[in-house]
């Protein structure tokens, strides 16, 4: 208990999922959260529900692929909370018309890459310097398995999710003299209402027959993941930066 009192933290895509699993975990640990995301009436329940929980949270309106909403939310946040000390740049997913690069429209491509790497991209580069003024801070990416294996369905995620890799390594290099960790989760099949109805749907987007079989424990939960994600944002995780860690059921040794 209590492994985030006294800590600031932003979770993206905090409305549902893994995000909503992760914001509600980090409250019961005592941070302060500030929630972000494009589902207004969810983000809006997740923060009164922390709230009569005895936590603390405020959720605001930021699709993370405008930088000036991003910047907007975070400056809000960080002056009502006075910092940043977590931010968990956790919205994403492959976006409606993502598939093999050869089927797709061009201009998905674009769309992958503004929520998935450039909403982390800007994210980072508006919360730093408030983590710079609290000397220090944890940022968790999401990468996923796409990144560390081969697969096919949604090709453009799959490249914007291994560009979040890289982007984790590079940045963790240049925040460690400002005593800012930056690791990145890589989530296997989690099992969130978008996942379900994707492979309801047969969408090659979601999780197919051979990806199910690689997962040595089953599929995952929203809240297999969020220990996780408490784990980096905590001083539990204070020697490791610039990590890449499965959290799949074993699909990534498989
Ligand atoms: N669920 C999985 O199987 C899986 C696997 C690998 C990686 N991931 C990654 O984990 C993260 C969370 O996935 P999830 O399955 O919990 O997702 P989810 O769809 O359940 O929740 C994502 C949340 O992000 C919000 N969101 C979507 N677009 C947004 C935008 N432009 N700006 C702000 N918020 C936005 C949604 O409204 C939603 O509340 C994503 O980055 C995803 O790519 C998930």
């Amino acid at each position: 208990m209590n492994r985030l009192e006294g800590k600031i933290a932003i979770v993206t895509g905090a409305s549902a999922g893994i995000g909503k699993a992760s914001a509600i975990l980090f409250a019961k640990e005592g941070a302060v959260l500030g929630l972000v995301d494009i589902d207004d009436a969810a983000g809006e329940a997740v923060a009164g529900q922390i709230n009569r929980e005895g936590g603390k949270a405020r959720y605001l309106h930021a699709d993370v692929a405008s930088a000036d909403e991003l910047e907007t939310a975070i400056n809000v946040f960080a002056k009502d909370f006075g910092g940043i000390d977590v931010l968990y740049n956790n919205a994403g997913g492959a976006t409606p018309r993502d598939a093999h690069l050869l089927e797709m429209p061009l201009d998905e491509f674009d769309r992958a890459i503004g929520l998935n790497l450039f909403g982390p991209f800007v994210a980072c580069r508006f919360a730093i310097p408030y983590m710079q003024e609290r000397g220090g801070g944890s940022i968790i990416n999401t990468a996923s398995i796409r990144s560390m294996i081969g697969t096919s369905g949604a090709d453009g995620y799959t490249a914007a999710k291994g560009g979040v890799v890289t982007l984790t390594r590079a940045l963790a290099l240049q925040c460690a003299p400002k005593r800012i960790r930056v690791n990145a989760i890589a989530p296997g099949a989690v099992l969130t209402e978008r996942v379900r109805a994707l492979m309801d749907q047969g969408n090659d987007s979601g999780p197919d027959e051979k990806m199910v079989n690689r997962h040595l424990l089953g599929l995952g939960e929203p809240e297999d993941v969020a220990p996780v994600a408490l784990f980096l944002a905590s001083d539990d995780s204070r020697w490791i930066t610039g990590q890449i860690l499965p959290v799949d059921g074993g699909a990534s040794a498989n």
